[in-house]
């Protein structure tokens, strides 16, 4: 079990286009995976995207249940690596909601993001992955895949007002282990 340490804002490496994932089933892929699920479990994230360990391939891994205090209250995200992701919005519905994000800690802002997408991919054994999703699960699957292009949460937002720190903006969670 390896925890690495994430990147944060600020960090050129965040700011990169990965690069797709060429082979499968390698013991690197396979070691990155396990490093990433690991890492995100460890700092209780819905999500965590390879270059967020400095690793520039595109590869994710989401997944939340209601056992996560970062995310309490929020519908199941199935576990999932998901490599070489497309993302495809589904009908011309937005919607803002709050996002945190492991490499901009103890900060949430209101995020406008897709509401119901397809996405596809392939997994660890180069299998095709392709879903539609709707909500939560859509927001956090745009989230992950935007740190493929170098995107974060921040630079996707439109109302700065909507930008906050997580223990004022949620006292209620002020006991929550944050980022
Ligand atoms: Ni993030």
């Amino acid at each position: 079990m390896t925890i690495h340490s994430i990147l944060k804002m600020g960090e050129a490496r965040l700011l990169r286009v990965a690069r797709p994932v060429q082979e499968f089933d390698t013991p690197e892929l396979r070691q990155l995976v396990q490093d990433m699920l690991d890492t995100m479990r460890h700092a209780q994230g819905a999500g965590l995207a390879a270059p967020q360990i400095g690793v520039d391939l595109q590869v994710v891994v989401f997944g939340s249940d209601s056992a996560n205090p970062r995310y309490p209250d929020r519908p199941l995200v199935p576990f999932t690596v998901l490599i070489n992701p497309v993302v495809t919005p589904l009908g011309p519905e937005t919607a803002l909601d709050w996002e945190g994000c492991l490499s901009v800690p103890g900060l949430r802002g209101k995020v406008p993001r897709w509401l119901r997408i397809r996405y596809t991919g392939v997994d660890l054994h180069g299998g095709a992955i392709d879903r539609e999703a709707e909500g939560f699960h859509a927001r956090v699957v745009q989230h992950e895949c935007d740190h493929l292009a170098g995107i974060l949460y921040p630079m996707r937002m439109q109302d700065f007002t909507q930008f906050g720190f997580t223990e004022v903006l949620f006292p209620d969670m002020a006991s929550v282990q944050e980022d």
